[in-house]
């Protein structure tokens, strides 16, 4: 392909972990099909960015040196975001305008809606790119459209919703089942919905496979296509240049420490314990984590960001690695892990699945709660723990679910659909597979708009 005819796709990402992982992945499958893919994020965080086969490119949120933690509130953050970084953006378009390789597609994070606008700006293709399961973006829907209203009641049995199993209170997102706790971010959330018709396509870091019924439901609804999983192609038996991590760390990680302590123990023996990038975990509820942990009698490494402090020194003794990151995919894809346990944040879920990790569902708000519901109730991948009514995990319920997944009476079945579900996760981005196609048709129009 010449250079001159090659698309440009600029793919703008949230500034969180959660986020930036997804978008930086997509990027790569395009570059890895002979687009010219750049990532954009914020100043203060690509520089946490290595890619190789993408270009990356700063925008502003207005808090370049400190990002989110810089700002007053939620509120303020995605207010100055929208303001400063909608002039950035602009400024990319701009700056690649009369190159060989003009942008003619923004692909921008659910959560910044307002990138819309600067690509009808400019007349090129703007797409949406959800970072959480099409099913938990078809219930913020369902309440823009006002299938639902908010806030919902605790009593309730069950909400029926087109191509979901009927939720329950504790199943929905927690912006959903306590709308008052995150005001602002329902608010980003719900925003996008009223500019539905202006975007050219909805992608989604899920495979058709996963979550069949539903994507069934949404295509009269949205132009929905399932791109993912969004994870690293090493982890998914591929290989693709450039591609054999994230290639974005905004912590430093200890993954040799890891490795090397994963090396000395047996087959599926550890249990891996993280809870992301963002959730904060009360100290009453860690002890109660270490206590489940130390009963199980098992070697485990969790990931203990940010917390590191409220655990008792020496927590794990011989049995337990603590640390406060590491390369999640690496150590998930270790023969010696033999569970996880999870906030079940969608990267998380999704990561678990790709590698055929049976799952403790630990979910702590968002998208979480229904995410632990589906890994239970429909992949069958793991179980869920249930809080006592201080909405704590004890120690005793997170050993008796981890006992389950790894020798209980359910085990050989959850065993058993997690290697099913990693098989089609691999198959989904592989040449012919659902994901893969849905890629291949995004580029062919991207580079007819183009002749
Ligand atoms: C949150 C939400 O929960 C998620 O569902 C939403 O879509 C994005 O925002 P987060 O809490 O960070 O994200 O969880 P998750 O989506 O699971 O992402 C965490 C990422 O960090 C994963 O890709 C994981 O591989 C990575 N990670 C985590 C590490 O690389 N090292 C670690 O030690 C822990």
């Amino acid at each position: 392909m010449e250079e001159n005819q090659r698309g440009h796709v600029l793919v703008v990402a949230y500034p969180a972990q959660g986020h930036i992982n997804p978008h930086l992945q997509f990027a790569k499958r395009l570059a890895s099909k002979g687009l010219k893919a750049t990532l954009a994020t914020t100043h203060y965080t690509v520089k946490s960015v290595q890619a190789t086969t993408v270009g990356v490119e700063p925008i502003s949120d207005g808090f370049d040196k400190g990002g989110f933690k810089q700002a007053p509130s939620v509120e303020a953050y995605l207010q100055s975001f929208e303001q400063v970084g909608s002039r950035t953006l602009a400024d990319i378009i701009v700056k690649y305008q009369n190159s060989d390789t003009p942008v003619n597609c923004i692909v921008y994070d659910s959560l910044l809606s307002w990138a819309i606008d600067v690509a009808k700006q400019f007349d090129i293709y703007g797409a949406l790119m959800f970072t959480n399961s099409a099913s938990v973006c078809s219930i913020y829907w369902q309440i823009h459209q006002g299938v639902f209203t908010l806030p919902v009641k605790q009593e309730i049995e069950a909400v029926s919703l087109p191509g979901l199993p009927p939720l329950g209170y504790s199943d929905l997102p927690s912006f959903v089942a306590q709308p008052a706790n995150h005001p602002a971010y329902l608010a980003a959330i719900l925003e996008k919905w009223g500019i539905l018709n202006e975007i050219d396509w909805v992608f989604c870091n899920s495979f058709e496979e996963l979550e069949s019924e539903l994507v069934k439901t949404m295509l009269g609804h949205w132009p929905l296509k399932m791109v993912g999983p969004l994870v690293p192609s090493a982890y998914l038996d591929q290989q693709i240049e450039g591609d054999s991590a994230y290639g974005a760390s905004l912590w430093k990680s200890t993954s040799d420490q890891c490795t090397k302590w994963l090396d000395r123990k047996p087959e599926n023996s550890v249990i891996y314990v993280s809870f992301g990038s963002m959730a904060n975990i009360a100290s009453k509820q860690i002890e109660e984590i270490a206590r489940g942990l130390k009963a199980s009698n098992r070697p485990f490494i969790w990931v203990a960001r940010d917390t590191e402090n409220k655990l008792s020194p020496g927590l794990g003794g011989e049995a337990g690695l603590v640390v406060s990151w590491c390369n999640q995919l690496e150590v998930l894809a270790h023969q010696s892990v033999g569970c996880y346990v999870t906030h079940c944040g969608w990267n998380s879920t999704l990561e678990g699945l790709s590698l055929g990790v049976p799952m403790v569902g630990v979910p702590q708000w968002s998208d979480q709660p229904t995410n632990a519901k589906f890994t239970e109730d429909l992949w069958k991948v793991g179980v869920r723990v249930k809080k006592n009514e201080e909405g704590i995990v004890t120690g005793e319920e997170l050993n008796k679910c981890i006992k389950e997944v790894m020798d209980g009476e359910k085990s050989e079945e959850i065993k058993r659909n997690s290697a099913k579900w990693r098989e089609f996760a691999k198959k989904s981005v592989s040449v012919g597979g659902s994901s893969d196609g849905n890629i291949n048709e995004f580029i062919e129009k991207i580079l007819k708009r183009e002749e």
